[in-house]
């Protein structure tokens, strides 16, 4: 009985977690979704917070893991009764303040995993420092102080930081069209590694792509891509309508063919 409720709770959840993305992915919506993020020098910790909780909720992504309740830590309430995420985030690991802990949560996740989750996978490089620095507001104001300003903006972008994520300077939306026709770069930027796995690593929130191409013929490769919401890959019937379905419109139809070829070929 509770696995026939948990079912339907999780395609609830992925339902739900497919028109948030549709809303921060269909471009005419997109306006709402701040694209050029370039904050000016008086930038006020509330437009901060404001455009980290649209990332957030939207184009980021983040709540095809966080929010499902298992997957990963609770962020928005609380987590093993340590508080949510800007009450938290000051005491995770000594040596960092709550906003530079936040931070190397998303440019350097494996620096700190939480206890009981495997590492959580991100790939940061597909955002702006000015997303980043938006979602790390967010998440302070979270039961917490927001104490990023316009000045970590600055600094991060002049010294690019010395960490090991070069965010883009670029204030570009995630899900910025590009014209790319190479495969594996098509994979990050459209993040579709934040639910599949490649090179034996990654979430394991739909099939594989390591072998994809063993079970599947490049013509139901394309139809999953196209039509994700049709029928569910095999074993993935309770994740049906979490992945996105605008990817036939944000590809363009050489690109399109440029993952289908490469997936086909993974066996
Ligand atoms: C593919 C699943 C997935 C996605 C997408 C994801 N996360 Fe995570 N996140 C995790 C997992 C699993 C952990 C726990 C393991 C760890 O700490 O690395 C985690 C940990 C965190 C933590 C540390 C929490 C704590 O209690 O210290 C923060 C902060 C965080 N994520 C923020 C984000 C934000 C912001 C986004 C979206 C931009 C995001 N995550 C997207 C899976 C995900
Ligand atoms: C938010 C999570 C998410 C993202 C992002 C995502 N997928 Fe998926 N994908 C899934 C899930 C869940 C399934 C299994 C359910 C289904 O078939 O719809 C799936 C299924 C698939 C399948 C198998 C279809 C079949 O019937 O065998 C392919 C191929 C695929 N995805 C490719 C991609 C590509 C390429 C991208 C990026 C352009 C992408 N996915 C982005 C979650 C995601």
């Amino acid at each position: 009985m509770w696995q026939t409720n948990l079912k339907i709770l999780l395609v609830v959840l992925g339902t739900l977690g497919l028109y948030t993305w549709v809303a921060g992915a269909i471009p005419q919506v997109a306006s709402e979704v701040p694209e050029e993020l370039t904050f000016s020098d008086d930038v006020t910790a509330d437009d901060l917070v404001m455009a980290g909780e649209q990332l957030f909720a939207g184009a980021g992504t983040c709540t095809a893991c966080h929010g499902t309740g298992t997957r990963a830590p609770n962020l928005l309430t609380d987590h093993a009764g340590e508080g949510t995420i800007g009450q938290r985030c000051g005491t995770r690991v000594s040596g960092l303040d709550c906003k530079a802990y936040l931070r190397a949560s998303l440019t350097e996740p494996a620096a700190f995993v939480v206890e009981g989750f495997a590492e959580m996978v991100f790939q940061a490089r597909a955002f702006s420092d000015a997303q980043i620095w938006s979602l790390v507001a967010f998440m302070q104001a979270q039961g917490g102080e927001v104490t990023v300003t316009s000045d970590d903006m600055e600094r991060t972008d002049d010294a690019a930081a010395g960490t090991s994520a070069p965010a883009e300077p670029s204030g570009d939306s995630p899900l910025a069209a590009s014209q790319t026709t190479d495969a594996r770069v098509l994979l990050q930027e459209n993040l579709c590694l934040s639910c599949h796995a490649i090179d034996g690593a990654g979430p394991p929130l739909g099939p594989n792509f390591d072998d994809i191409g063993s079970a599947r013929t490049a013509d139901q490769i394309r139809r999953g891509i196209l039509d994700p919401n049709v029928d569910a890959a095999p074993g993935f019937d309770a994740m049906l309508g979490m992945m996105p379905a605008t990817f036939g419109q944000s590809l363009s139809a050489i690109q399109l063919e440029a993952i289908v070829t490469f997936l086909a070929a993974r066996k």
